[in-house]
């Protein structure tokens, strides 16, 4: 064993690149951030340059390399954690992309997800697969591609093309076309992936019309999943982690007892609770999926997901200018002493859990000639909270009654926001010491297999809280809130 090992966590996100070292304390060693541009063609497409993905890792993974080494550190393993569903379709020869990424945010798919809802299946699929219909996830942005791009559908059937989420297409470029796998975490964000057998599903690739021949092998959570090409990092590193971002934070969290849960706040807000060896299928339309997968055996996780969450604060500074920077909304919504009863409904990509909305879009409610920046920075925060909110009434409806939630994501660096969450919650907030749960989730999944982090029991004792949140509203005040926010949902969701 080398004297200071570390494990580079790679954290390719919906808006940027990221890559952190870790060493054996969960310290972290080196940081490196590449941002990217959004592509979006027409209303309610999202894409993203596949090579722009990649060499925003590379570049980013390199420095962090560089820096951690530079430090005395020695890189003995990788792990790759991933925005969830976005897909890729490539070339197995040339390893180039036939189409730009199709981003999770996505809605180009909706008319055909909603034929499917008419045609019957949702209740199958969710039994198979967990998920509910929704041009979300990856299986119909696949067909899309396959229908669209001129030959591609030949190509598929002929075993020419390889589909991959991102983790799979990254750990592609990292091996140099040599690896062709992606995690259960991954696998089961895309409609194709039966959670109760653990492998594709015939049935499911029929209704979408995917072909078998283009899908990646799937591994363990913590697994070889092959060795970084010599010239990237001047010597072969083997990746020996993968998961899902919104899986890897729960992991980053210490999920790992029944009942656990996390809510991370980035682009979008994804709740994950551990429901342990047992599927928890919701009866009130969240999602059951893997939370992960250790020597074939796995964890499962009942979710929420929320798809506008720091979004909203992004357009709130690059769309509408009312701040300079995300800090800045702190201050504004702390300098109101009430919301004036104006709502903001950030249905900007539809509306996820528990609505279902595809074709939602966003609204502002109850605004007067007094509304103002503060106010409509505000009802964004605010937004965050109601939606979080709806998860965990939906999940109470599913007999789950958690008492506290750990929080994680950009956004919780505001106080304001997760006094406020705590308020409407009425449930007790913490904050970790470590921020970078994300990546420090597939850290550990990959140190745990290098052998620099101990297993689930001992990487639990390393959660540290920073700051506890409890709730300081009155039930009436909570009750009037939610009540003016749901009249809100209810103008903009399709009844
Ligand atoms: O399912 C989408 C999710 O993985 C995206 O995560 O961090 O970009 O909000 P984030």
């Amino acid at each position: 064993m080398y004297e200071k090992p570390c494990v580079l966590a790679i954290d390719q996100g919906t808006t940027s690149s990221r890559a952190i070292a870790f060493d054996g304390q969960a310290n972290i060693i080196a940081i490196e951030q590449q941002e990217f541009s959004q592509i979006y063609p027409n209303s309610g497409w999202v894409e993203h340059d596949p090579e722009i993905i990649w060499r925003s890792s590379l570049t980013a993974a390199r420095q962090a390399f560089a820096d951690a080494e530079a430090k005395g550190f020695h890189v003995v393993s990788i792990g790759v954690t991933n925005q969830r569903e976005t897909s890729i379709v490539w070339d197995r020869q040339s390893g180039q992309a036939l189409y730009n990424a199709i981003v999770w945010q996505d809605r180009r798919t909706s008319e055909f997800c909603a034929q499917l809802k008419r045609d019957n299946v949702e209740t199958e699929l969710q039994q198979k697969t967990g998920l509910l219909i929704d041009p979300y996830f990856s299986a119909a942005k696949i067909a899309w591609i396959l229908d669209q791009v001129n030959g591609a559908r030949q190509q598929a059937e002929a075993g020419k093309l390889a589909f991959g989420t991102v983790d799979c297409f990254l750990i592609n470029r990292f091996t140099d076309g040599a690896v062709h796998s992606t995690d259960a975490t991954n696998a089961c964000r895309t409609s194709l992936y039966n959670i109760h057998r653990g492998e594709w599903d015939k049935d499911m690739l029929k209704l979408f019309n995917v072909p078998a021949a283009v899908l990646p092998k799937v591994l363990n959570s913590s697994d070889d999943f092959g060795m970084t090409a010599p010239d990237i990092f001047g010597r072969s590193i083997p990746i020996y982690g993968v998961a899902g971002d919104q899986q890897a934070a729960s992991i980053g969290q210490c999920c790992f007892d029944t009942g656990t849960i996390k809510s991370t706040y980035g682009t979008g807000c994804f709740v994950l609770m551990n429901t342990g060896q047992q599927p928890v299928i919701s009866k009130n339309r969240l999602l059951t999926t893997v939370a992960y997968q250790l020597n074939g055996e796995t964890t499962y996780a009942i979710e929420g997901s929320i798809f506008v969450a720091g979004a909203a604060i992004q357009w709130l500074r690059d769309g509408l200018g009312l701040i300079a920077s995300a800090k800045d909304s702190q201050s504004m919504a702390s300098s109101l002493s009430d919301n004036s009863g104006v709502y903001l409904v950030p249905a900007f990509a539809g509306l996820g859990a528990p609505w279902w909305q595809p074709d939602a879009r966003g609204a502002i409610f109850g605004i007067t000639r007094a509304t103002g920046p503060d106010e409509i920075v505000r009802a964004a925060l605010e937004s965050v909270c109601y939606q979080t909110a709806d998860l965990f009434t939906a999940m109470a409806e599913d007999g789950i009654t958690p008492t506290s939630l750990r929080v994680d994501g950009g956004m919780v660096a505001n106080d304001w926001l997760l006094q406020f969450l705590a308020n409407v919650m009425d449930m007790n907030v913490e904050r970790p010491a470590i921020l970078e749960t994300t990546a420090l989730g597939a850290a550990y999944l990959s140190g745990m297999k290098a052998g620099i982090f101990g297993n689930f029991e001992e990487l639990a004792t390393n959660w540290r809280r920073d700051a506890e949140f409890k709730s300081s509203m009155t039930a009436e005040a909570r009750a009037h809130l939610l009540t003016g926010w749901r009249d809100a949902v209810g103008r903009v969701i399709q009844k």
